[in-house]
């Protein structure tokens, strides 16, 4: 039986979010746009429950919520609709290398725009320095894009001091927490976000959803809309809405937020058993990422003397990563591990498990009993 770790990837539809959004494929099958007849009205109505469910999740309002078609197009509507539309204001945004190639490229585009990006380092746990952070606003300031929880490491931003430091200078503060999103408390009052990107398929929804939380008082954000058609999501998104998607990301908001505190601790549990397990039995391994202030479900280590593309093809049983799925097109060494300053050799020889519902005690035994193998077998190996 193969073991599923690869939770930061995607993860799979849960059945409860499954059989909600089933209706809605061909009995509710309604334009949610139109509302003048008896099917369209149906199909609104279980939008407008879902932008609640997804509003409470995050403490925001339900008129906040932008649906869109993942968090790769919510990461370009803050980018490219903040700097469109506050252009007058300003033509500097301030993010970090080791934020996923969704706000990267985004931000890359924009300095082809003639825009100018400050690219904040991290320290060795994948962490920003605030006072850096401040050092790097000047008066042309539009936005703060920095990431809620990092997708291959895990290490969590301290988002409420991000918020604090963008609102006294009067900046945007985006946050980019598709990882974090049902597993970590997020609150976008407490923490002083202006805008926030998550995405379904993270959480236990479907694929091909998510959505854009768009502060609307204290500062009331205005964004250029990206898409541009027939008005809907208040004029900033376009396009019919996808009912079942959204009604999938609605109830996985919800069960998220019922079973958050549950789940962060089994999954905690499980991550340092493997990571117990790891470190009892395999010489030189070693944590990527913060040692406290990380997602539960997150485990990237290093183990000298592997190419972690290779492992991973070996071990037929178990589903892993070396890094981001969404650059392993490319045999480059990981962005964020490079980040991290240990050089090429650890980018190169690091392994990403993503935990998640699925799995259990077992397969964490399992799952370490097959990687502490391979190892034993490479090591002996290269004595001979
Ligand atoms: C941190 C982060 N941002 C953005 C994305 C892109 O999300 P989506 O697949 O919904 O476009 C991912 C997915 O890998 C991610 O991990």
């Amino acid at each position: 039986m193969l073991i599923y770790m690869d939770h930061h990837a995607t993860t799979p539809v849960e059945p409860r979010v499954l059989e909600a959004m089933l209706p809605y494929f061909s009995q509710v099958f309604g334009n949610a746009a139109s509302k003048d007849h008896e099917f369209g009205y149906q199909a609104s109505q279980a939008v407008e429950q879902a932008r609640g469910q997804v509003a409470a999740l995050l403490n925001a309002r339900p008129e906040e919520m932008i649906f869109t078609s993942g968090a790769t197009e919510a990461n370009n509507l803050a980018l490219f609709g903040v700097a469109e539309k506050y252009a007058e204001r300003g033509d500097h945004i301030i993010t970090c290398v080791t934020e996923h190639k969704a706000v990267l490229d985004g931000a890359k585009r924009l300095e082809r725009l003639g825009k100018h990006v400050t690219y904040l380092p991290v320290d060795s746990h994948g962490m920003v320095d605030l006072d850096e952070l401040r050092a790097a606003i000047t008066p042309r300031t539009v936005l703060i894009s920095l990431m809620a929880a990092n997708n291959e490491i895990g290490t969590l931003a301290p988002l409420a001091e991000i918020g604090g430091i963008a609102r006294e200078h009067n900046v945007l503060f985006h946050s980019d927490a598709t990882q974090a999103a049902g597993y970590v408390p997020l609150d976008v009052q407490r923490m002083q976000i202006d805008l926030l990107s998550l995405s379904a398929h993270k959480m236990y929804g479907p694929k091909g959803v998510g959505a854009l939380y768009v502060r609307r008082s204290n500062p009331r954000v205005s964004l250029a809309p990206q898409l541009h058609g027939g008005g809907h999501e208040r004029g900033l998104r376009s396009g019919t809405l996808n009912v079942p998607g959204i009604v999938g990301l609605g109830a996985a908001a919800a069960l998220a937020r019922r079973e958050m505190q549950r789940q962060a601790t089994l999954l905690r549990n499980l991550r340092d058993q493997l990571w117990q397990l790891l470190q009892t039995h395999i010489d030189g391994v070693a944590l990527n990422g913060h040692p406290d202030a990380r997602l539960p479900h997150n485990l990237n280590v290093y183990i000298p003397g592997i190419e972690s593309r290779a492992f991973i093809a070996g071990l037929k049983e178990l589903a892993l990563a070396t890094g981001s799925a969404c650059t392993s097109a490319a045999v480059e060494p990981s962005h964020v591990i490079m980040a991290l300053g240990f050089g090429e050799e650890r980018a190169h020889g690091s392994l990403r498990f993503g935990l998640g519902r699925s799995n259990d005690a077992a397969q964490v035994a399992r799952a370490a009993e097959v990687v502490v193998g391979r190892v034993e077998q490479l090591r002996a190996l290269r004595r001979f």
